[in-house]
């Protein structure tokens, strides 16, 4: 089988290459337009599999995104390009519209002309909006309502609806996962974690949005990744599947973990003023796929962060490629003559 991963230069989509080539056999094309947070390198590895390649491209641009199809003609698409971080997209909505909306019905729109076995959405579980804080015994489910509120998520939502339009207009067959927040390696240094691991380790002040009781569940990316390869091999078509771990975490308990883990003082941590329309709580309800495919989260929140950590540590060359921007003479290097 041969199956098309957009955005796999990127966190979540380069640890599912790295996650597929290990369980399956399949062929694997990473298609990555390579923006600021596609970092080519994180496939340095995975690259030497004959059975990846990688392709540099936009997923909003429909010549080059039907050139590619003609020639390729994968069996699945797993649409992980995105435009990901929120704060970006209360600076500049703009591009989170064109990527995340334009560029999924671009990608739709190659599947109906082509064929295709399964395309698959990664969504998030921003789309359901947020939960109050003093109620923890609400979760979002497949049926939550829509309800979002920042320009990255309401993109997201568009982009499902769409999702589920070309399901019941064209009969695309297609599947969408909505997941909750990943942690764990290749994690671009401007999210939460690694940027608290990288902050700290230079003794830089730790910046915590508010007072820090937002509330985030988090899910290690490997179990992520298991939840995607599952849907997108038994999952029903036309379905969606939330995936999260039951790990609830208020921001300042996770920054603290982090300082813990490395032997830092909690000092280090600074109040800043909140996001605009910062969620307060995130919280899935995962039964749908541990009922219907089996799933159930593998890696404990104290045991993944301490994994997480270690990586960052035993990975300074990665990420300070990141912070010094040297890791975008990468592609160039590796495909300038080609
Ligand atoms: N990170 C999380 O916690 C989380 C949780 C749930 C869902 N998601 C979703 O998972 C997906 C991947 O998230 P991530 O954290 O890995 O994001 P990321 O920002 O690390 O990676 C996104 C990748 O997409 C590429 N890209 C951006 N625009 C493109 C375009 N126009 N054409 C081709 N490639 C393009 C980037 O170069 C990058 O490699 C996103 O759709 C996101 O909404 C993320």
């Amino acid at each position: 089988m041969k199956i098309l991963v957009t955005g796999g230069a990127g966190f979540i989509g380069s640890n599912f290459i790295y996650h597929e080539l290990a369980q399956h056999n399949d062929n694997i094309i990473c298609l990555d337009l390579l923006t600021y947070a596609g970092n080519l390198s994180t496939l340095k590895d995975a690259l030497k599999d004959d059975r990846l390649q990688f392709v540099k491209g936009d997923i909003a641009d429909r010549k080059f995104i039907y050139n590619l199809f003609e020639q390729e003609k994968p069996d699945i698409v797993v649409n992980f390009a995105a435009e990901s971080h929120v704060d970006r997209s209360i600076e500049t909505p703009e591009i989170f519209l064109q990527t995340n909306i334009i560029g999924t019905s671009v990608l739709m729109d190659a599947c109906r002309k082509y064929g295709i076995k399964r395309y698959h959405q990664v969504s998030t579980d921003e789309v359901y909006g947020d939960l109050p804080l003093d109620r923890p015994d609400l979760f979002f489910t497949e049926e939550t309502p829509l309800h979002t509120s920042s320009p990255y998520s309401s993109s997201k939502a568009s982009a499902d609806l769409l999702v589920q339009s070309y399901h019941r207009t064209f009969n695309l067959p297609v599947t969408i996962s909505r997941c909750s927040n990943n942690y764990g390696p290749y994690h671009f240094p401007e999210k939460l974690i690694p940027l608290m691991i990288i902050n700290a380790l230079a003794d830089k002040k730790l910046p915590v949005y508010g007072t820090g009781e937002n509330v985030r569940d988090w899910l290690y990316v490997e179990d992520h990744c298991r939840a995607i390869d599952l849907i997108i091999r038994n999952g029903k078509v036309g379905e969606i599947y939330n995936v999260g771990g039951h790990n609830e975490k208020t921001n300042l308990d996770v920054v603290k973990t982090v300082l813990q883990e490395l032997g830092k003082s909690e000092d280090l941590i600074e109040f800043v003023a909140d996001r605009l329309g910062h969620d307060r709580r995130y919280a899935i309800d995962p039964a749908k796929i541990h009922n219907e495919l089996g799933w159930l989260p593998e890696t404990s929140f104290t045991v993944g962060i301490k994994k997480t950590v270690k990586w960052y540590l035993n990975n300074k060359d990665w990420w300070q490629q990141i912070v010094n921007g040297s890791y975008k003479d990468y592609y160039t290097k590796m495909y300038a003559h080609k």
